[in-house]
């Protein structure tokens, strides 16, 4: 079986406030050779030799490896189908695995999502027990989170719903995916900062600090809006508060966000006292990570608005996108790239100073549009370049970046690479996870 990484194009960070986003599956996968095993051993060898060999049995609970391991991704995935009903622990049959991978790790493509994806559908294989692929992808999604991170459900749905040739306009709450086209004159190339961004390890506090901050943002609006209407609204996202949901004109619910979320960035005690709760309270309710452990306030404060702001601007931002690709709009693509960055950058704050480097270099190089593309902090970004200025990209990339901001900043702990096409390359938009069986 194989199972794709992805590229966003555009939303990123709303998938878990509930708001759509629009990636598009890579040609760059994971894939599985496996036998089916008379017990219920689950035995993992993966090509790369930097991931040693691993043994577990497929038995529920499964507990994880320490935090960081790579193997946790299995387990996630069996976990998780186990957990959800699908197979029958006490039945369960484990299989072996010969595992090969082309994604590049920690670099916002979602490898993590992908092992994920492949390793549930091995485990499924080896039962003889189909799933479809939406309910697989919302059930992966809550697996995923195993491995400590808060994450949404872009990865996992982008991984198994894909289409050839085109990118997927997904809406969660219920899941749907709509297929976008890409317009023929423009490619969307993907850049390595070369600053690893692991989600599940030095990533892990600024990803689900965020995910905390727009619950903060989702409590203090709810509580507001239920004051101004005089009804309690059911908000466990903040995508349940939009203006159309509420049938609220934008300009009026923006200015209650205002007052409950707005100005500088909110102490827990203030924000226990907006609420009219105790702070312990607010840790216990809103502050909660999956583990059971409790976020600790950042210096500083939550930044709730700010959050709060790049969430919807951003969510309407995909909205416009939809539209740019399928009208082949090539400077409306660009400059809502360019917009989703800065708003990435300077309201999400999940950029860094490799990320804005490459974005100026790809943009100085002739791209459309150009901005960080995943979770951030380092990974990837997206460009979109006209067909006919590829090879002037590439090149004024490859001098501008890979030659020159590297070597000149050479005391950072860049990863290093063997070719460039495995950290500068132009995407083809793939197909979605799926089984090949042997002849
Ligand atoms: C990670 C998560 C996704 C999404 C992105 C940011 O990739 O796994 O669910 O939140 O970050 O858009």
């Amino acid at each position: 079986m194989r199972a794709p990484g992805r590229v966003n194009l555009i939303g990123e960070h709303t998938d878990y406030n509930g708001y759509p986003v629009l990636p598009m599956a890579i040609d760059r996968d994971f894939v599985f050779a496996i036998a089916p095993a008379d017990d219920r051993g689950i035995r993992l060898f993966n090509e790369d030799p930097s991931f040693e060999p691993r043994s577990f049995s497929a038995e529920f609970p499964v507990s994880p490896y320490s935090q960081g391991d790579w193997g946790n991704y299995v387990k996630a995935a069996v976990h998780g189908v186990l957990d959800a009903g699908f197979i029958d622990p006490k039945n369960a049959r484990g299989f072996d695995a010969a595992i090969g991978g082309t994604i590049p790790e920690s670099a916002g493509l979602s490898s993590s999502s992908a092992l994920v994806v492949a390793s549930a559908l091995a485990f499924l294989a080896a039962n003889q027990t189909e799933v479809e692929p939406g309910p697989l992808a919302e059930l992966l999604a809550r697996a995923e989170r195993y491995v400590g991170s808060e994450g949404g459900g872009m990865d996992q749905a982008v991984s198994l719903l894909a289409e050839t040739g085109r990118a997927l306009m997904i809406d969660f709450f219920p899941l749907t995916a709509t297929p976008a086209p890409l317009p023929g004159d423009i490619m969307f190339v993907v850049c390595n900062s070369l600053v690893r961004a692991p989600k599940s390890e030095s990533v892990r506090y600024a990803y689900n600090s965020r995910v905390i901050e727009c619950r903060l943002a989702t409590a203090l609006l709810a509580r507001i809006v239920e004051e101004k209407i005089g009804r309690k609204i059911p908000a466990a996202r903040l995508a349940d508060l939009s203006a159309k949901n509420l049938g609220l004109e934008p300009a009026i619910l923006n200015s209650w966000a205002q007052e409950a979320i707005g100005g500088q960035p909110l102490r827990l005690q203030e924000v226990a006292r907006r609420l009219a709760m105790a702070p312990h309270a607010v840790e216990t309710e809103l502050c909660r990570l999956r583990d059971g452990s409790v976020l600790k306030e950042p210096p500083g404060g939550f930044r709730v608005w700010e959050r709060y702001r790049h969430v919807l601007s951003e969510a309407e931002r995909v909205r416009q996108m939809a539209d740019a690709l399928s009208e082949g709009n090539l400077t409306g693509i660009g400059s809502l790239m360019n917009q989703s960055h800065a708003s990435c950058r300077d309201d999400y704050e999940i950029s860094c100073p490799e990320l804005e480097a490459l974005v100026s270099i790809a943009l100085e190089s002739g791209a459309l549009g150009s901005r960080l593309t995943g979770a951030g902090f380092g990974g990837c970004t997206v460009s979109a370049v006209r067909r006919e200025s590829l090879d002037q990209f590439l090149s004024g990339v490859e001098a501008g970046y890979y030659d020159g901001f590297v070597n000149r900043e050479g005391s950072r702990p860049f990863v290093a690479f063997q070719k460039l096409s495995d950290v500068m390359f132009p995407c083809r938009a793939s197909m979605g996870a799926g089984y090949w069986q042997a002849q």
